[in-house]
């Protein structure tokens, strides 16, 4: 039988059981992912114009992230839709948030296929632009980014998804190829250089641990890299779904990478719920996909795998970052799911597995 002082007592280490127990778990929850792997990498996010702008966003964008890359806004197609045409209000804002909260930036990205500055490559009479004009503009181009930024950006997706995934040509059959050859990826970097010698220069892409799409990745650095091209970093997009890429193939590409250069960035990380992966622009939006319990824990898995190889590669490693905000912000469309928080911004299953890592499940 209790006493009444015994009852007293129990109830009372009880209750500061619970409270302690609720109090420690709100500390947890109140760190961000940043700081679960300060050890380990940082942890970056892609924004648009309304994350750097909307108070709440703006909030969960500092408690869990300590490096951006903008969506789009750094494009130069979309910083210099003409020669003589400049828009610097969308990038300006998401510097101005990094500078003023000392967040990290990386510059995405110098030059790319898609929503790049196509009139760099036609002259005046509409004729494909020499090499020498193409480079004279490209120069520019380059020389005024990099240095506005320069304060601000530590690393720049230099050029982007030049390879091929696995036609009969290595290398991408863009514009810019059949017209420039590969001296447009080496100029692109030289470029950079001479703007910020300080900043890390990477070579990025899709697919990036995908055996045949590896290896035309890994021996074009090794070609330009003896060849004086100052490449520093290898990014992996890490287009993922729920069933793959495998951790064998992931772990494959990063110790491979890692012969060429000693920074990886995982840089525009989300995990479909289908089975398509990489970053083509044209994927299904999963119209009629729902969000079940069963996707979650896919989801969730998946997620803790690939962090698992990540974390084994943390020497190589110095970035992850997530492709959005959250899944209503998803350039794959809110019902792939891709991300860690969903449209209401809470954080999923996904998230808890990532941010209380495990490795034994
Ligand atoms: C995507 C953006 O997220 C979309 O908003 C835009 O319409 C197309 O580009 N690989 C890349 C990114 O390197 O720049 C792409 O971003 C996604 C695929």
């Amino acid at each position: 039988m209790m006493t009444y002082h015994t009852k007293r007592t129990f109830l009372f280490v009880l209750l500061t059981l619970l409270l302690t127990g609720s109090a420690n778990a709100q500390t947890h929850e109140a760190v961000g992912l940043k700081d679960v792997y300060r050890n380990y990498f940082t942890i970056g996010v892609a924004v648009n114009q309304r994350n750097v702008t909307d108070p709440t966003q703006m909030a969960l964008i500092k408690k869990e992230f300590n490096s951006i890359t903008a969506e789009n806004d750094m494009k130069s197609g979309s910083l210099h839709p003409k020669e003589d045409v400049w828009r610097w209000q969308g990038a300006d804002r998401i510097a101005n948030f990094c500078r003023q909260n000392g967040i990290k930036l990386r510059g995405h990205c110098l030059v790319w296929h898609a929503q790049f500055c196509d009139w760099m490559m036609t002259d005046k009479n509409g004729r494909p632009a020499s090499k020498r004009l193409f480079f004279k503009r490209l120069r520019k181009h380059i020389h005024t980014v990099v240095k506005r930024y320069k304060d601000v950006v530590y690393a720049w997706d230099v050029v982007n998804e030049a390879m091929d995934d696995g036609g009969p040509s290595a290398y991408r059959q863009s514009q810019l190829y059949k017209l420039y050859g590969d001296e447009f990826i080496a100029k692109a970097f030289k470029y950079a250089h001479e703007a910020d010698p300080s900043a890390l220069l990477f070579y990025n892409d899709y697919n990036a641990s995908m055996p045949t799409k590896r290896d035309r990745i890994y021996n074009m650095v090794k070609k330009m890299q003896a060849a004086g091209v100052p490449i520093t970093g290898i990014g992996m997009q890490g287009h993922c779904n729920i069933y793959g890429p495998s951790a064998q193939d992931v772990d494959a590409a990063l110790t491979k990478y890692a012969e060429l250069v000693s920074h990886i960035h995982i840089t525009e990380l989300d995990v479909r719920c289908n089975k398509e992966m990489g970053g083509q622009l044209q994927f299904s939006k999963g119209d009629t996909q729902q969000m079940t319990d069963s996707l979650a824990a896919l989801q969730a898995a998946q997620y803790a795998r690939l962090f698992q190889v990540f974390r084994n590669h943390k020497d190589v490693i110095d970035n992850v970052t997530f492709w959005n905000l959250c899944d209503g912000d998803s350039w794959l469309g809110v019902n792939n799911h891709p991300l860690l928080f969903d449209e209401h911004l809470q954080p999923k299953r996904a998230y808890y597995k990532v941010k209380h890592f495990n490795p034994n499940n």
